[in-house]
Parts: C-alpha cells; sequence; structure tokens
C-alpha cells in the first residue's frame, strides 16, 4: 500500500473544549503522522468554499455557523492507506452511530458538532491540503 496523504479538521467544538490534543493522540495511535497543522479561524467564505460540496442540503446554513463558531485546527495527515484509515478512525457521521473507539465516539456532541473532517477521496484530499497550505508547509 502507497503512502498517502489526507486533510483532517479538528472542528470548533474541539477547540473550545481544550481536546486538540486528545484528538491529535488518537490520530497518532492509529499510525497516522501529522505532517502538517495549524490553528485558524475561518471565514465565512472560507467555510462555504470548503463545504461547497453541501450548498443546496438543508443543513448548511448550520454547518458554515458551526465550522466558523470558533478555531479550528486544519492538518494534513500521512500514512499507509491514509484517507480510508482516518475515516475508520474518526467514525460515522452521526456520532450516535460512531464505533467504539473512534474519535466521534469519543468526543463528538451531535451530528452538526462531530469533531472531525476527513477527506473522502484522493481527489478532494489533494484540493483540500492545497486550499489550506503551501508545498513548503508539508514536511514529511
Ligand atoms: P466531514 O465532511 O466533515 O468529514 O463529515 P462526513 O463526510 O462524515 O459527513 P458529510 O455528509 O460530508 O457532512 C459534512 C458535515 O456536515 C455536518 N452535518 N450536519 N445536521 C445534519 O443533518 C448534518 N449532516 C451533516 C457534519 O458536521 C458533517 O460532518
Ligand atoms: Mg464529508
Amino acid at each position: 500500500m502507497a503512502l498517502e496523504r489526507t486533510f483532517s479538521i479538528l472542528k470548533p467544538d474541539v477547540t473550545r473544549r481544550n481536546l486538540t490534543g486528545a484528538v491529535n493522540a488518537a490520530i497518532e495511535a492509529a499510525g497516522l503522522r501529522i505532517v502538517a497543522q495549524k490553528r485558524v479561524h475561518m471565514t465565512r467564505g472560507q467555510a462555504e468554499t470548503f463545504y461547497g460540496v453541501h450548498r443546496e442540503r438543508p443543513f448548511f446554513g448550520e454547518l458554515v455557523e458551526m465550522m466558523t463558531a470558533g478555531p479550528v485546527v486544519v492538518q494534513a495527515l500521512e500514512g499507509e492507506n491514509a484517507i480510508a484509515k482516518y475515516r475508520e478512525v474518526m467514525g460515522a457521521t452521526n456520532p450516535e452511530k460512531a464505533a467504539a473507539g473512534t474519535i466521534r465516539k469519543q468526543f463528538a456532541l451531535s451530528m452538526g458538532e462531530n469533531s472531525v473532517h476527513g477527506s473522502d477521496a484522493p481527489e478532494t484530499a489533494a484540493q483540500e491540503i492545497a486550499q489550506w497550505f503551501a508545498g513548503n508547509e508539508l514536511v514529511g
């Protein structure tokens, strides 16, 4: 399996509760390496662009409000099969359906405040990493 990179966000419910280190520990325990990371407060425009695929969904307004309510930590993660691996470690979107031991099972508050984002495919991973990091900010 080739070394792969995925894009991750620790959402505002994580920074608000001072859980950045706890979530990062779960990421590292799963064998993923944090090769870029910064804390940012997304503008409305950045959040709307980032989640543009959901623009027509009924929860879009709430999603943008939630993502801009406080700081987030954006990350690039590297590892074998990193995209699928991180989705597995994150758990289901709805924390009530997330498997035991996953980040969302442990930390998420609700379907909206579900603690983490992870890319869903190689194309989106590449796009999302490029939206948030310059090439020289990724150090593997
Ligand atoms: P993400 O994109 O954040 O990694 O999450 P995901 O793939 O598991 O879920 P997705 O369907 O892409 O939804 C994106 C984010 O929108 C919020 N959401 N709220 N209230 C709702 O019904 C609802 N559904 C989705 C969540 O924050 C979800 O992670
Ligand atoms: Mg998604």
